[in-house]
């Protein structure tokens, strides 16, 4: 197994790795502490089944339940994100960390590529750890007492609000139409790593506790700007049948919108923590 960075802010490719049979106990632990160091890992020319998808889930955790999309028929646990040519606005396209606005965030997420767009369809990916660490130390010394509200309400949150003005033929909506709301400390210390994170996301965060959305606004934007600079990004370019995972607690992500008139299908897994340590 070879594990080669793919960007100076993260992620690593791994490569002379085959992910279609279980992997030993020794490649399991090579590839959990690639994740530690990396944050985000590509495996490319992956040939995998929905089964496998989530065996391969289960060596970063439990798989869980995406609140706002139904499963690919036959395969619980498994959602498939599409892009329809005809379709305008794409799933993810919006900077974020999954699903923040649930009590307990997923830790990770995994994403397989079925169909690609001739180019573009590019997910960025940013280092959560170098935005908090960029921040100066007053600003630090004051996000470190705050907590940030985060909500699926937003109208960017899943882009159901937005149904009827955009085209989108995947369906993201929660079941009873119930939003969710939790609440997270802004400065999150990693529990593998004990490096502390940024986060809030402009997806979901919506105010700090105990504050206004008015109050919060002016420091929430400040953020949602500084956390995107592209010295904190790496942008992973798919190649066919290859998987990328994701560590939430330490990165955002945000879906490339530029391939109209071509179809884009990926299977997502999205990966809870085992226990309260890892979470
Ligand atoms: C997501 O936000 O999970 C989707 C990312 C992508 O499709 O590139």
């Amino acid at each position: 197994m070879q594990v080669r960075p793919l960007g100076s802010a993260l992620g690593a490719v791994v490569d002379e790795l085959n992910l279609s049979t279980e992997l030993g106990a020794d490649d399991r632990q090579r590839v959990l502490d690639a994740f530690a160091q990396y944050q985000m890992l590509f495996f490319p020319a992956q040939s995998l089944t929905p089964d496998d998808l989530k065996r391969i889930a289960g060596y970063f955790g439990n798989v869980a339940q995406y609140p706002y999309a139904a499963d690919l028929a036959g395969h619980p646990g498994v959602t498939e994100v599409i892009k329809a040519e005809h379709d305008e606005i794409n799933f993810g396209g919006v900077w974020h960390s999954d699903t923040t606005y649930t009590p307990n965030p997923p830790v990770a997420s995994l994403l397989y590529s079925r169909v690609l767009p001739p180019v573009g369809g590019d997910t960025l990916f940013a280092n959560m750890y170098m935005a908090w660490d960029a921040l100066s130390p007053g600003l630090q010394r004051l996000l470190r007492k705050r907590n940030g509200v985060s909500t699926s309400a937003l109208r960017s949150s899943t882009g159901n609000n937005m149904r009827g003005k955009y085209k989108r033929s995947m369906k993201v909506e929660h079941v009873d139409n119930n939003d969710l709301t939790a609440t997270h400390p802004v400065a999150r210390v990693h529990p593998v790593t004990g490096k502390t994170a940024l986060y809030v996301n402009s997806a979901h965060t919506k105010n700090f506790e105990g504050m206004t959305e008015e109050e919060s606004r002016p420091l929430l934007e400040f953020l949602f700007t500084h956390l995107k600079q592209p010295e904190f990004v790496t942008r992973l370019q798919w190649q066919p049948d290859s998987i990328a995972i994701w560590d939430n607690r330490c990165t955002q992500h945000y879906a490339l919108n530029d391939y109209h008139g071509h179809r884009r299908v990926m299977h997502r897994v999205t990966i809870e923590s085992r226990n309260a340590e890892t979470r």
